[in-house]
């Protein structure tokens, strides 16, 4: 990945090229900070505006779901956040189920105009998928994580994260390396970056519009476990398992059990295909 200001001059000529609102996006890239989400969130409470973005070369201290680490190497993952402000009152239920649909639309359409000399040929679509609420999959392993957090106070002010792994760290523990996918179409981190920004916005302005309900049957059909048997791990309660039924208008997932269909809300469950 080339230096902070590289990538900085390389970002703006790739937004450039795309077809986009002039301004959308203030892109601020660092060469290193803790976090981008907390970056972010720290500039969004002082009044940083709707479509700040915020990539870091390297985060120190990279944050996930459930109080997880996002593990990385300097260069190794695309990880940025962008500031998007809805209008008052917009529910943010569903968001990270959005985006994920904006990861495949963004991925699909760039493994369809891959460079040549990509270990994968270009036109070759990739095995994406989303695995509920905020994993993007490729080939069953995890290749993106999405953290959407809320600015404090402002409940229609989100910032949302995303961590995409170009190749997997070193420091990428065992069991972790398994489980992990690196996007394999040697895209440039600023084609990538903008890519993506381009479908996040028509994304997020179909969200601004009708919620996650008009972008579920989309999101159901890149569902990793639609129909299938999985096992719903709980810190604070008994595993449940269940058949996935896919997604209610509103993100929460559909577990059809023997009591009937459980609406599950993100909180701290994890999800696991079911062992036969
Ligand atoms: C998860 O898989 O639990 C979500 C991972 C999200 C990681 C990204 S990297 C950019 C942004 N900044 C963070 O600290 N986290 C998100």
């Amino acid at each position: 990945m080339p230096d902070a200001a590289t990538l900085q001059s390389d970002i703006c000529a790739a937004l450039e090229q795309r077809d986009l609102p002039a301004g959308l996006f203030a892109v601020d890239v660092r060469a290193e900070c803790a976090s981008t989400n907390s970056t972010l969130l720290e500039l969004a409470e002082s009044g940083a505006s709707s479509g700040t973005v915020v990539v870091a070369r390297h985060q120190s201290a990279g944050r996930g779901r459930r109080g997880r680490h996002w593990v990385s190497a300097p260069g190794d993952s695309l990880t940025f956040s962008l500031l998007w402000r809805f209008a008052p009152g917009t529910s943010p239920s569903g968001l990270s189920l959005a985006v994920g649909v904006a990861l495949v639309r963004a991925l699909s359409s760039l493994a369809a105009q891959a460079t040549p000399g990509a270990i994968v040929p270009a036109g070759a679509l990739p095995a994406l998928s989303l695995k509920w609420p905020n994993d993007l999959l490729l080939d069953e392993r995890k290749l993106a994580g999405v953290l959407v957090e809320l600015v404090p106070g402002k409940p229609h002010a989100a910032v949302i994260g995303i961590g995409l792994n170009r190749q997997l760290p070193e420091a990428l523990p065992a069991e972790l390396r398994e489980s992990a996918a690196a996007w394999p179409y040697g895209t440039a981190p600023a084609d990538l970056l903008a890519t993506l920004l381009l479908h996040l916005a028509q994304v997020l302005e179909q969200f601004a519009g009708g919620g996650f309900a008009v972008l579920r049957s989309e999101w159901q059909s890149h569902h990793a476990h639609q129909d299938q048997a999985v096992s719903l791990l709980d810190e604070l309660a008994a595993p449940r398992q269940g058949i996935c039924r896919g997604v209610a208008p509103d993100g929460a997932l559909l577990l059809e059990t023997t009591a009937g269909i459980e609406r599950v809300l993100s909180g701290e469950v994890s999800l696991r295909p079911a062992r036969p």
